[in-house]
């Protein structure tokens, strides 16, 4: 019998389309001005870059909250995408001509281990989906190659159908099955949950959208809880951040709302570790933090 898989690091790894943008990679159409707003973000995550580029994994999974489904949650079931992923809100950012494979087997095995957990779960069949922005984004920020495979995961309604609290308990299911089906079927998995935290923002833009003049954060009240939750990951406080997950959506408007973090807590067991903040800014007031839980490390510390 194979080997039993396992997850070999968590990420936070928020998605502004704005990252990629200044990037400038040759995917994108729009060309970045390079005036710098958000360098923290950028120098964030080419520390995390450095910081898994030795881990050995063969596949990235992704939760985003841009793939919003009405049913129930969808996995990507083709082998093959490609196509051109246009920001709704920022066509003049994000227009990015995509060409990436997907791990159906793993994907199908998630959906089967959730269904087992009593969630709705479906497989996206259809070969002209436009994969949406916020799986290629973190995707790209993390391994620009895009020469692994991927598994990307939809986000379900259920916080805004029912409650903050339900969502939450469907997420933690979610997680547990993604990590009974990574045991299962002997992947080596680097799982990216793809949100801001808070999400608070403004409404216009300059002339210049990376104008480092204009870049802050909304409100104190935000920074205030951002830090509040960094400070939780970094302390090991995770099951804290999850009692407090609600008031956080709720006060900070998280963007977390859309169940990615705690999707990611729940396949991670819900860890007491130290996590690592590789860095925080904003994009258009918005707060942005890249946070690694080196589950790897801490198993060998052990
Ligand atoms: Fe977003």
């Amino acid at each position: 019998m194979s080997e039993p898989g396992r997850i070999v690091t968590g990420c936070l790894a928020p998605h502004p389309p704005h990252l990629v943008y200044a990037a400038n990679p040759e995917q994108n159409e729009p060309r970045s001005s390079g005036a710098g707003a958000w360098a923290p973000l950028l120098e964030g995550y080419a520390r995390l870059r450095e910081s898994i580029k030795d881990k050995e994994y063969d596949v990235i999974l992704v939760h985003t909250p841009h793939w919003k489904t009405c049913v129930g949650h969808h996995l990507l079931g083709v082998p093959h995408f490609e196509g051109l992923s246009v920001d709704p809100i920022f066509p003049n950012l994000f227009r990015f001509h995509f060409d990436l494979q997907v791990d159906v087997e793993l994907a199908q095995a998630i959906h089967d281990e959730a269904e087992k957990e009593g969630l709705v779960m479906n497989m996206m069949r259809n070969p002209e989906f436009r994969v949406d922005y916020g799986t290629i984004t973190s995707n790209y920020l993390v391994r620009p190659a895009f020469d692994l495979p991927i598994v990307a995961i939809s986000s379900a309604r259920t916080y805004f159908d029912y409650s903050d609290e339900a969502g939450e308990r469907e997420m933690l299911a979610l997680g547990a099955a993604t990590k009974r089906a990574v045991e299962k079927t002997g992947r080596k998995a680097l799982l990216l949950a793809s949100c801001s935290l808070s999400h608070r923002h403004f409404t216009d833009e300059p002339a210049d959208p990376e104008d480092p003049s204009f870049e802050h954060i909304y409100n104190e009240n935000q920074s205030k809880w951002d830090h509040h939750v960094m400070n939780l990951m970094q302390t090991g406080q995770t099951r804290r951040l999850l009692e407090e997950m609600p008031d956080f959506i709720a006060q900070a408007n998280a963007e977390c709302r859309d169940g990615s973090l705690t999707w990611l807590l729940g396949a991670m067991d819900v860890p007491n570790m130290e996590a690592k903040i590789h860095g925080y800014g904003t994009v258009i007031g918005t707060g942005n933090a890249i946070v690694e839980w080196d589950l790897a490390a801490a198993e060998v510390q052990a």
